[in-house]
Formats: C-alpha cells, sequence, structure tokens
C-alpha cells in the first residue's frame, strides 16, 4: 500500500498521476486540513506533523511514503528519512522495532520538489517564473537547487497568495479565483517569465484559471507526473510489492484531520 499526505487536498494532484501508472494499487491519502495552510507553519510544527501522520500511514500499511507537499517535504523529509529509513541510525531503535512487526525494515519517503531544472532547460525568454509558499520558497533545499542550476536564466519567485484556500473550499474557477490568481502571476509575467514552476501540489488544481490568465505561449510546469515516475523507479530497485493487475481497480482510503467533505468528493 502506498501512502500519501499533504496539508490538505493538493496532494491529491499527485496521488492522480501515480495512480495513472499503479491503478491496481491500495491508497491510503491523509488530509492534515485541521492544520491546512502549512505555508506559514514552524518548521518544528510540520516536522511533528509529518511524523505523526506517517507513523498512522505505516500503521495503515503503507510500505512507501509520498510526501505529496512541497512545504512538508523542505521541512520535513530528512528528519523522516533519518527517523524511518536508516537501519543503522541508532537513535531510531525503537521505530525500528516498532516497524519491524510490519513488512518492511524501513520506509520510504518520495518527496516534492519545484522542478526549476526543466523549467530553466524549457525557457526561451531566460526568466523562470516559480509561484510557491513562503516556506518552500525561503527553505535551505529550495534555495540550494536555485542556486546551483540557475547560471543566466533569472529566476523569480512569487507566493500563491490565497492559492490553497481557494483549492480547500473547492472554488477552481470563476471571478474571484481570476483575481486572486493574477495578483500572484501577474509579477511573474510581468517579470518576463515564460515558464512557470507550480511549486506547491495544490496549485494544478488551478491551471485551467492559471491558462486563462498567461495564454497558451507560457510553459506551465507541475512536477507531479515526474514524482510518479521517480517513484516506480524507486518501487522497482527497491523490490517494494505492489499491485500491477490489469484491468483490476484499486482503493483509496481517504482521511482527514478535519471536516473530509471535500476530500471525499475530490478523491472520487
Ligand atoms: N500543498 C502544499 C505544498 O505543496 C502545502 C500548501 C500549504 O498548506 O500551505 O506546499
Amino acid at each position: 500500500m502506498i501512502g500519501i499526505f499533504d496539508s490538505g487536498v493538493g496532494g491529491l494532484s499527485v496521488y492522480r498521476e501515480i495512480r495513472k501508472l499503479l491503478p491496481a494499487e491500495d491508497y491510503v491519502y491523509f488530509a492534515d486540513n485541521a492544520n491546512c495552510p502549512y505555508g506559514e507553519k514552524p518548521v518544528d510544527f510540520i516536522i511533528s506533523r509529518a511524523r505523526e501522520i506517517s507513523e498512522m500511514l505505516i500503521g495503515k500499511g503503507a510500505d512507501i511514503i509520498v510526501v505529496a507537499c512541497n512545504t512538508a517535504t523542505a521541512a520535513a523529509i530528512s528528519t523522516l528519512r533519518a527517523e524511518f529509513s536508516d537501519p543503522e541510525n541508532p537513535a531510531t531503535g525503537e521505530r525500528m522495532l516498532r516497524l519491524s512487526n510490519g513488512s518492511r525494515d524501513h520506509i520510504l519517503f518520495i518527496g516534492m520538489e519545484p522542478a526549476i531544472k526543466p523549467a530553466i532547460a524549457m525557457t526561451r525568454s531566460g526568466v523562470v517564473g516559480v509561484l510557491a509558499t513562503a516556506g518552500t520558497l525561503k527553505a535551505e533545499k529550495y534555495r540550494h537547487t536555485r542556486d546551483i542550476s540557475h547560471g543566466k536564466i533569472r529566476v523569480v519567485e512569487h507566493v500563491g497568495e490565497g492559492f490553497v484556500e481557494l483549492v480547500e473550499s473547492g472554488e477552481l474557477h470563476g471571478d474571484h479565483a481570476e483575481e486572486v490568481v493574477k495578483a500572484s502571476l501577474q509579477p511573474l509575467l510581468d517579470a518576463g517569465a515564460d515558464t512557470i514552476v507550480l511549486g506547491c501540489t495544490h496549485y494544478p488544481f488551478l491551471m485551467d484559471v492559471i491558462k486563462k490568465i498567461t495564454g497558451q505561449s507560457v510553459n506551465i510546469i507541475d512536477p507531479a507526473p515526474a514524482v510518479a515516475r521517480h517513484l516506480i523507479d524507486v518501487i522497482k530497485e527497491e523490490g517494494i510489492p505492489v499491485k500491477n493487475d490489469s484491468g483490476c481497480h484499486g482503493n483509496i482510503i481517504p482521511m482527514a484531520s478535519g471536516d473530509d467533505s471535500v476530500l471525499r468528493r475530490m478523491a472520487d
């Protein structure tokens, strides 16, 4: 079983890509929507939530966990890997014992990262825009990737102000959604960006609105398909058992820390 989590429904944009490649597999999806948005929350808080959620997903039978949230990946994935994935780490003794009751002796984590490198390869104007949460944009992990890869390309950034709230309330179209999206997107277009990276898993659900504002000449990069392909490679390399029977549809268990109505509707 594959475990997936996010601060809310955004991670479903990653789930739908994984599901295209592994339709027969079973999934457990956790939306921490009682604590959404993660974007401005302290790193320690996100680490502690990521740890608790991972333990819960493992308890439900997850063999591998997709941190389908850029903000949580930036804040917590190194801690999760150190605590759940490293069989040599003496500090993890208690947790390893707990894991040894399950099918695997360590758990693998797949994370999200803003797709700056493909964007740099794609731009013709020499300006790449990144839309992400405040937490992702200030994280060491993101800044490192940006700084080693941009060379002569200019990278301009903007927080997608209000995007997560739109998606969590299921408001994916309409005048208000367009107004909110435009306020964060226009500065990137004004700076000359012809390629825009969606660095938050909620944002792809606003793709129609985003494209309406940018027009067809601007490339919009959603990293979810690449993450799904990477997951398949890891599953093969590590020999993680997954269901592959063609024609068979796996289940998704949708879980939320708050109201689960939007999650259930979108998961369906
Ligand atoms: N979907 C998340 C991300 O990819 C989190 C957004 C939020 O909760 O602020 O960053």
